[in-house]
């Protein structure tokens, strides 16, 4: 058992818990993911590592309450424990010798794009961040981008905060003003990064996403988080998260995507309705 030390609500869909396991903290980097089980009979849900503190010991993770498990986990507070809690698992970000990126967070991809781009200014890289969400409400991790990055972005679909517009509106602008970069991380959700792979190939830019399939294992035996990359099956869980964002095959992760996402919104409307039932 794992007990949970602290909790924070970042938005109405989004929180952040911490975790004691000091055992994951001794060796995790950043990309890496851990599995976690809230109880006996519930589904193994991946994590991206979004913060360790060693000292604590305590592993940090932000989700968003998208289905039924999310759902169950965001019922969980301060001084309540999670039954399993596995890792790190997956490869680290390859991060070593590079001068200078742009990392691109997504709404709760932020989470994991967090981790990446303050390792990054830790080793001494220039970092500019660009983080973007659907609007002001949805904001999340500015304060921490703003710490570990050198320039910093905030764009807004709808302009409420920020700037107007996409991610990559601001990316494409900084590449037709002649920015350049060693490397590009992008992480959020697959149109976003896809349009990010898009935008940075003719430009010859290496970019890097970080793939979040359906993973039941996660540990290359089911099968489940396979993504196509350059023509060839691999697993999320053993050989990424992180892949060539110029090779992966995006539109049949989106049409995987879709599958597992009406599924989960089903078990998510159940448990709701479950626990409606048991409120009456
Ligand atoms: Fe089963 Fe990756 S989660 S192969």
């Amino acid at each position: 058992m794992f007990p949970i030390k602290d909790k924070l609500i970042l938005t109405p869909t989004v929180t952040k818990i911490s975790v004691l396991a000091p055992n994951i903290t001794r060796h995790a980097k950043a990309g890496q993911f851990v599995m976690l089980r809230v109880e006996p009979e519930g589904e193994r849900i991946p994590m991206t590592i979004a913060d360790i503190d060693k000292q604590a010991g305590t592993v940090s993770i932000i989700f968003q309450v998208v289905g039924a498990s999310t759902h169950r986990l965001n019922q969980l507070d301060t001084g309540d424990h999670v039954l399993d809690f596995v890792g790190p698992l997956g490869k680290p970000t390859a991060i070593e010798g590079l001068s200078k990126v742009a990392v691109i967070g997504g709404g709760v991809g932020c989470a994991i794009a967090y981790p990446t781009a303050k390792a990054l200014y830790a080793q001494g890289t220039q970092v500019d961040a660009f983080i973007g969400f659907r609007n002001k409400e949805l904001v999340i991790l500015e304060d921490a981008f703003r710490q570990f990055s050198h320039h910093l972005t905030v764009m807004t679909d709808d302009g409420s905060y920020g700037d107007k517009g996409f991610v990559t509106d601001a990316l494409g602008k900084a590449l037709e003003a002649g920015k350049t970069y060693d490397e590009v991380f992008a992480i959020g959700p697959l149109p976003m990064m896809k349009a990010v792979s898009l935008l940075t190939k003719p430009y010859g830019i290496k970019t890097t996403v970080s793939m979040n399939p359906i993973m039941v294992d996660g540990t290359g035996m089911c099968g489940g988080c396979r993504v196509t990359v350059d023509g060839k099956m691999k697993f999320a869980c053993v050989d990424g998260p992180d892949f060539d964002g110029h090779a992966i095959d995006f539109d049949e992760a989106i049409r995987r995507n879709h599958m597992y996402a009406s599924f989960e919104q089903k078990q998510y409307q159940k448990a709701c309705r479950l626990k409606e039932d048991k409120d009456a």
